[in-house]
């Protein structure tokens, strides 16, 4: 059989830097058999430079064709009087539109060593694992008809917020089979009491569930309670799945609940291909951090932990994954920090470098 192929993209600032360690990491599982077939290419401001565009259709063609893509981060301020049309940022959502990647999961998982890093309390923390899967292609950032109109005498800002069944099924079986390798729960969130997008959402929700996921414990919670829900006791939640809207929010404010944006992984899913995974890009949730690009400053971890759920979605290695997940965790315990996870303390924090040598020499060891 083949190897998995895996499409690297670093990118821009920092997401060479990070990506140079998760190169190290599958380097490391390829001297131990699990051989990837990786391709590097560009994308981003990096692509600009050398093609002028922040894609290219050759790139788009591997995207298309890996099993899965690892992207850095992209944008920068060189590139901030670009036209909007060639910005960085339009390489990522051309990857994200054209792989119809609809299902955006942003975990927020509490590594007992950063427990204290947390703005809430540590018991309420400690051991969290939950993950949010929001709407990424549809609702109200996309809805029609939209934008800015003059009635009489003052000007109106419009957007429209819109799903179709199809969209809002899509979406649920993603949640639903993630709760499958996970602890079996799914919450729903929405506002049907004041939004009939709302009401169609539950609906959808609930008959997917009845008709495909019996299995699967669903709750229902409007998505305001959901978001005092989520500061109060987040431990009650495994999966939530909720709209691109209130995905926003909630995912951000989930995030945090576990510390720094050097920290954060996240997939982007779209429907199954031939070999039964579906259609991923891996990323960050962090950007190309420009105020720290190039001293060998940035976290790699986030990245690191987003080729950990690229070994666990994408390539059915959860045991590899969960191993890499310990080895961070180790690394963490040890007292290792990169200066983004360091408060006052006047601790000396370790190099991107150090961190991602750190974190392979943790799985030689485990
Ligand atoms: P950012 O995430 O790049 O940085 C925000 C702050 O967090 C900065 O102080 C940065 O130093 C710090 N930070 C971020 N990642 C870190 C890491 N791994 N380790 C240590 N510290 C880290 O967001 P910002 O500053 O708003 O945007 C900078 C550029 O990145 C812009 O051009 C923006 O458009 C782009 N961007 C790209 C994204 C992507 O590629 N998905 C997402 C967000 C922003
Ligand atoms: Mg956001």
């Amino acid at each position: 059989m083949a190897n998995p192929s895996l499409l690297i993209l670093p990118g821009d600032g920092i997401g060479p830097e990070v990506m140079a360690e998760v190169r190290k990491v599958a380097d490391w599982f390829g001297s131990q058999g699990l051989v990837f077939d990786i391709d590097e290419d560009l994308v981003g401001g990096a692509a600009y430079d050398a093609h002028g565009t922040p894609l290219t259709d050759a790139t788009m063609e591997k995207a298309q064709a890996a099993d899965a893509v690892l992207l850095g981060a992209v944008g920068g301020p060189k590139y901030d009087t670009l036209d909007f049309s060639v910005k960085p940022e339009r390489g990522l959502l051309r990857l994200r539109k054209e792989m119809d990647l609809y299902a955006n999961l942003r975990p927020a998982q509490c590594f007992d060593a950063l427990a204290d890093f947390s703005s809430l309390k540590t018991e309420v923390v400690s051991g969290l694992d939950i993950m949010i899967v929001r709407e990424l292609t549809s609702g109200v950032y996309f809805g029609e008809p939209r934008g800015i109109v003059t009635e009489g005498n003052e000007r109106v800002g419009i957007n429209t917020q819109r799903y179709t069944e199809s969209e809002i099924a899509r979406v649920a079986r993603s949640a639903f089979e993630l709760a499958r390798r996970r602890g079996n729960k799914v919450c729903s969130m929405e506002k049907a009491n004041v939004m009939e997008s709302g009401i169609l959402w539950r609906e959808v929700v609930q008959k997917v569930h009845d008709e495909e996921y019996p299995d699967i414990e669903l709750s229902h919670m409007y998505a305001d309670a959901g978001a005092m829900q989520l500061t109060r006791w987040p431990k009650q939640f495994d999966v939530i799945v909720t709209d691109n809207l209130f995905g926003d929010l909630l995912s951000d404010l989930a995030a945090m609940l576990t510390g720094s944006l050097g920290m954060l992984p996240s997939a982007s899913l779209g429907a199954p291909m031939a070999n039964g995974r579906p259609k991923a890009l891996y990323e960050p949730v962090h950007g190309s951090a420009p105020d720290i690009a190039g001293q060998g400053k940035a976290n790699p971890i986030a990245c690191i932990l987003s080729f950990a759920m690229a070994l666990r979605y994408s390539f059915d290695r959860g045991d590899e994954a969960a191993r890499l997940e310990k080895a961070v965790e180790a690394v963490l315990a040890k007292g290792l920090r990169t200066a983004d996870l360091l408060g006052e303390e006047g601790r000396q924090p370790v190099s991107t470098s150090e961190m991602g040598d750190a974190i392979v020499a943790a799985l030689a060891e485990s």
